[in-house]
């Protein structure tokens, strides 16, 4: 019986996390251009640029509030929003995110203060749950600040805010943030998360000028787009639908703005930098969470962020996270098995010049006769056993490979 009853709950489980999140959720998140200075007027212009200037068409659907919304507790504990930033209340603010046909999410912490400092869920996970769900959020980030460092500790809070969530009467999406400290791609899925964030805050740039000794070393010398490549491309076996690695936000169009991801080194990219980030978060399955000021957007940016084809690989419903086949002499391959039977291939430089990449396809373990797709320039070429073209220094080229039969 009580077998049966564990199978019921493990099958029950598992297919309840597998409705949650079955794709990357994709949205805009407040952090890194707003910091904790965000209020429910930058809400509404979000969700009105995101719904007018073409980002939900492709799947941008969510908009993700992060810090600095808690205004502390009232007299019945009952967590409050800052009446100053938010005045007509969290549901009215749910309420037009969701007329607009998006979803909204919302940023606590397992601890009593959240990183900026404000009042946290730990001790009111359930209380804080019914609140979130009440108000009609749809998904929760819950960070790790101000918490114990041992593992069990950040399981057993994390598994407790799941919980809660499960009872709270709304199916809200849950994101673990506790940066990969803990390897959460070890449990994560299990205690109730959908994603988790796999390395330290991602900055507006391309790589650590100092190489980190440990992926702990992140977090002060500061996270380029490459450096949480490189940590993210081993963790491929971890993801899939209903349980993603999250490398943190797109940086994409941000330009060295000040805020969180100007900080520790984020003197901004090129854009050849920003559209490889989209590629290798694409081919890495990662949560696409635009942060860059959508309401005032260069068409290049427009251009990198909302690119079907490459949404597509990342949206694909056999949830398969790319797998880098080949990390030489500067080259880094991806390969990636999508769902209706073509495959997408990633090959970045990193090298400071711009290269010729000659490829022997049964290297990355690929046959012969191919259309490939350029998913940046539409151009349709045939491959057949070795391809050769050349990659500008950081580009990301990618192709969608269909066999001809
Ligand atoms: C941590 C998280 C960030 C952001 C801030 C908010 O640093 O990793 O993504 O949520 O806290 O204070």
């Amino acid at each position: 019986m009580r077998l049966f009853a564990l199978l019921f709950c493990f099958l029950f489980c598992t297919i309840c996390n597998a409705q949650k999140a079955a794709v990357p959720p994709m949205g805009y998140m407040t952090w890194n251009l707003y910091a904790d200075k965000i209020t429910e007027g930058d809400i509404r212009s979000i969700a009105d640029a995101m719904t007018a200037n073409g980002l939900t068409a492709p799947g941008f659907n969510y908009i993700f509030i992060d810090d600095g919304w808690q205004g502390g507790r009232d007299n019945k504990n009952n967590i409050i929003p800052d009446a100053k930033k938010f005045p007509s209340g969290m549901k009215a603010l749910c309420d037009y995110v969701h007329g607009k046909g998006m979803k909204i999410g919302i940023y606590s912490d397992a601890a009593q203060l959240t990183c900026g400092g404000y009042t946290a869920s730990y001790g009111f996970e359930e209380q804080d749950a019914k609140t979130f769900a009440g108000w009609g959020f749809d998904y929760l980030k819950y960070d790790y600040c101000n918490a114990p460092d041992d593992w069990q500790t950040a399981i057993s809070r994390y598994s407790k805010m799941a919980e809660a969530l499960q009872h709270s009467g709304r199916n809200i999406t849950f994101g673990i943030c506790e940066w990969g400290n803990r390897s959460p791609w070890l449990w994560a899925k299990k205690s109730g998360g959908q994603l988790w964030r796999m390395a330290a805050d991602i900055r507006d740039k391309w790589q650590s000028t100092e190489p980190p000794k440990t992926n702990n070393d992140l977090h002060h010398l500061g996270a380029g787009i490459l450096d949480v490549v490189n940590i993210n491309a081993g963790l491929y076996a971890y993801a899939g639908p209903g349980g993603w690695n999250d490398p943190d936000m797109l940086v994409v169009g941000l330009y060295g703005r000040k805020g969180p991801s100007g900080d520790l080194g984020g003197v901004g990219c090129t854009d050849v930098e920003y559209q490889s980030q989209m590629s290798l978060w694409c081919m890495l399955s990662a949560p696409l969470m635009i942060s860059c000021d959508v309401t005032n957007m260069n068409d290049t940016t427009k251009k990198i962020l909302a690119n079907k084809d490459i949404i597509d690989i990342d949206q694909d419903s056999l949830g398969a996270q790319a797998q880098r086949k080949i990390n030489k002499d500067g080259w880094q391959v991806f390969v990636k098995p999508l769902q209706n039977g073509d495959v997408a291939i990633a090959v970045l430089n990193t090298t400071p010049a711009t290269a010729a990449m000659q490829l022997q396809l049964a290297d990355v373990g690929l046959g012969a006769n191919y259309t490939a797709k350029d998913v940046w320039t539409k151009q349709l070429t045939k491959w057949n056993k070795n391809v050769a073209f050349s990659v500008a220094s950081h580009e990301t080229k990618v192709f969608r490979l269909s066999v001809i039969k």
